[in-house]
């Protein structure tokens, strides 16, 4: 049991292994946020004091008391227009125009398993693993029903919100803003971090302390953005890797999203996590029911390396779904860095054909095969095979390649359309644009509205019919462009964004449920809309456009505070790199690669004897240590961008089994020595080095650490087996 709810006090408890949170009905029937933390017993709601708070108005109902005030009081779930001043996490716009929703408490329901969304992603639950809370608020005046949902996944210390808002009055409302995830804090100080980007370097972190005034991040793109990551974490000033008390937010959602930090005049701190307000007015006619997109929360008082766990395994079991999301991934080459548009099916065939030589699986046919497609300027809509430029049917490319025992794959962009491809010149109106102005352009193409089902539905069956045109085992989706001139001509103007990426959503879990035997790894432009609610659809997404190894050790680093490692797609590149110009070693480039799901991005008759025989034993290092990279714990163990070295781990989960990875970042005469320290080894047993039989107990691993190898040369890479010995 994980929900307990006390009739007398009307408290709400859920409980994890390590923590609780808990809520509480008052007098007044506003439903009040008492405590979320480390597990705790008894009631909370001696946490609540009450003052005479000067411009802190009193709701009607509390009579002459003075000292009761929505603007101070702790909540679950605050609205506006009830005398809350702070950030709220829902705006309703009533029919005659005012904005105000005051919920009051109506009931509950508890019941077994975890809730599903109708058209959004959400984490999902064997019955057994996980229990539902539904608390039903109402406003008594428009008869607005909001339902608040809480999925507990106790062994997980996982609870997940979302909000259903029905409106059951007998007028059209609009919702203007709203939120899944309130978290109110009574009382400290915290931080407030965020992962902030641009295309080709994403996932940065930032750390800043929540002040007065509002801290306010998001996307207004469409997606999810290389700009701003959907998720973030509050935590204590004094918190680490190790140490400290944390929570993070994650929202399930691919679209725009915002997320609010504050503190108020009482020094009490509220984080909002939801939708984007902007370009967002939802309108609700009376019997319809809004849904916003989850968020995931989880709480750690042992630091960022605890709660990264927590998140990693929770995407993984319960956010992934698919075959792949439990066997191992193809390697793959692609051919995108390998030949951009430049190339016809000889050349595929021929990198399929070095990539047997290598015992790479499969190989990628990334942007140019179909339509009008010579550039990035047109040709996309047109999902016809172009076969002018293969010289063959695509069904015939595809026998040759698997003849030599090599799986295919192929790269799309549905959502998109060029004005230079027939779709376009039939059908104009399927873009997004404004009618009357011209549309901004992004690499010179549009969106297609996939807010209408019509426009997704057709581009479904084009892309079906190549699928369906030979042994197909892996796509990539791909999403080129931010989007902007809202406006959809089958669609009112407030829903077009929200809708849209429900389309996106349906698209793929049509997609997905036809052809269950695919892989289909996400891409926007690499990262941008690397998010959880694309992974419940591809458990793989490319991390970044970006494959130069120094700089994907700092987006990985970033990628890793949430996002498990088996959803990160990494590739070996070509060096010089095509991003940065830099020259890192064949070596280095492997073991950055090797963190995620591997694969290669470069042409492989180019390379010389000596790189193939590398690239053979990475080949042969990955497969062996797959499972462990795509299952196992992760850990980071430096901060790249402080430390003079990168160094992370993934350990077993019966923890015997240990691949550290080391890349050294500064190289300075007379150099220093680092000593990189492991964790969550087994203090008592001995660790075998299985390269140089050294041995260590775990305890040293972790209290001491084992000391780098001070070498002449740039971004030297060191790789490190542990295994427990068994005496
Ligand atoms: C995006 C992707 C790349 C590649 C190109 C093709 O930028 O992230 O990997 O597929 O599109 O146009």
């Amino acid at each position: 049991m994980a929900i307990f709810y006390q009739q007398q006090n009307r408290i709400f408890t859920l409980q994890t292994k390590q923590t609780t949170y808990q809520m509480k009905v008052d007098d007044f029937g506003f439903l009040l946020h008492l405590y979320y933390g480390g597990r705790i017993s008894g009631n909370m709601d001696y946490l609540l004091t009450y003052y005479d708070r000067g411009f802190s108005g009193n709701p009607y109902d509390v009579g002459n008391n003075r000292t009761y005030s929505m603007d101070v009081l702790p909540q679950e779930y605050p609205t506006m227009g009830i005398g809350d001043y702070r950030n709220s996490g829902l705006i309703i716009r009533n029919h005659d125009e005012s904005e105000c929703c005051d919920l009051r408490y109506v009931g509950y329901n508890i019941r077994e398993g975890k809730y599903g969304l109708s058209g959004l992603p959400a984490v999902h639950a064997d019955l057994h693993e996980a229990e539902t809370l539904e608390i039903t608020l109402e406003d008594r005046v428009s008869k607005m029903q909001v339902r608040l949902l809480y999925g507990v996944l106790e062994e997980e210390d996982i609870i997940t919100r979302s909000v259903e808002i029905g409106n059951n009055g007998e007028n059209t409302v609009t919702v203007e803003k709203a939120a899944s995830a309130c978290l109110d804090f009574i009382s400290g100080d915290y931080d407030l971090i965020s992962f902030y980007g641009r295309h080709a370097m994403e996932r940065n972190l930032q750390r800043t302390a929540i002040a007065h005034g509002s801290y306010v991040i998001g996307s207004r793109r469409g997606t999810s953005s290389h700009q701003y990551n959907p998720a973030v974490i509050v935590a204590s000033p004094d918190t680490t890797e190790d140490n400290g008390s944390c929570y993070g937010m994650v929202f399930v959602y691919s679209g725009n999203f915002m997320c609010e930090a504050e503190k108020d005049q009482y020094e009490q701190t509220r984080v909002i996590m939801g939708l984007q307000s902007d370009l967002f007015h939802y309108s609700l006619a009376p019997g319809e029911t809004f849904t916003v997109p989850e968020t995931i929360l989880c709480y750690s008082d042992r630091g960022f390396s605890d709660l990264s766990i927590k998140y990693h395994r929770c995407i993984r079991k319960h956010i992934c779904r698919g075959r792949y999301n439990d066997c191992s991934r193809p390697i793959l080459v692609n051919s995108w860095e390998a030949a951009y548009y430049d190339f016809t099916g000889e050349t595929i065939l021929q990198l399929a054909q070095d990539a047997a030589g290598l015992g790479i699986d499969m190989v990628v046919m990334d942007d140019g095969w179909f339509g009008k497609r010579g550039d990035d300027n047109s040709g996309l809509g047109d999902w016809q095979v172009n076969e002018e430029k293969l010289d063959c049917t695509l069904g015939e490319l595809i026998r040759k390649i698997n003849d030599i025992g090599v799986k295919f794959g192929i790269w799309i962009e549905p959502e998109m359309v060029s004005e230079d491809s027939e779709l376009y010149r039939e059908h104009p109106d399927w873009a997004i644009q404004i009618p009357g102005r011209k549309p901004v352009r992004g690499r010179n193409q549009l969106v297609l509205d996939f807010s209408r089902a019509e426009v997704r539905n057709y581009i479904y069956r084009q892309i079906c019919n190549v699928l369906d045109q030979g042994n197909i085992e892996y796509v990539k989706w791909d999403m080129n462009r931010s989007i902007t001139d809202i406006f959809s001509t089958g669609n009112s103007q407030g829903k077009v964004v929200y809708d849209y990426v429900l389309g996106v959503y349906d698209f793929l879990e049509k997609l997905t449920a036809q052809y269950p035997e695919i892989l289909v790894e996400g891409c926007s432009g690499g990262g941008g809309r690397f998010d959880a609610g694309m992974m419940y659809y591809t458990p793989q997404i490319w991390c970044s456009d970006n494959t130069d190894a120094l700089d994907r050790l700092r987006i990985q680093y970033g990628t890793s505070f949430f996002y498990p490692m088996s959803v990160v797609g990494a590739h070996v590149s070509a060096a010089p790199n095509h991003q940065t110009g830099r020259n890192i070693s064949l070596h280095t480039r492997g073991i950055v690669a090797m963190t995620g799901a591997f694969g290669y991005e470069l042409s492989l008759a180019k390379l010389s004897e000596e790189d193939k025989e590398e690239i053979r034993e990475q080949i042969r290092l990955y497969k062996e240590y797959e499972e462990l990279i795509r299952t196992g714990d992760y850990y980071r163990l430096s901060n790249p961008f402080q430390d003079a070295y990168a160094a992370w781990m993934h350990v077993s989960d019966d923890k015997k089994q240990v691949l550290l990875h080391v890349v050294m970042l500064e190289n300075h005469g007379n150099m220093t020595v680092s000593y990189v320290r492991l964790k969550n080894l087994l203090s008592d047993t001995v660790y075998e080095d299985v390269h140089s039989g050294q041995r260590y107990y775990g305890s040293a691993l972790m209290k001491a650490g084992i000391p780098m190898l001070v070498e002449l040369g740039e971004y030297r890479a060191y790789r490190f087996i542990f295994r427990a010995c068994v005496e």
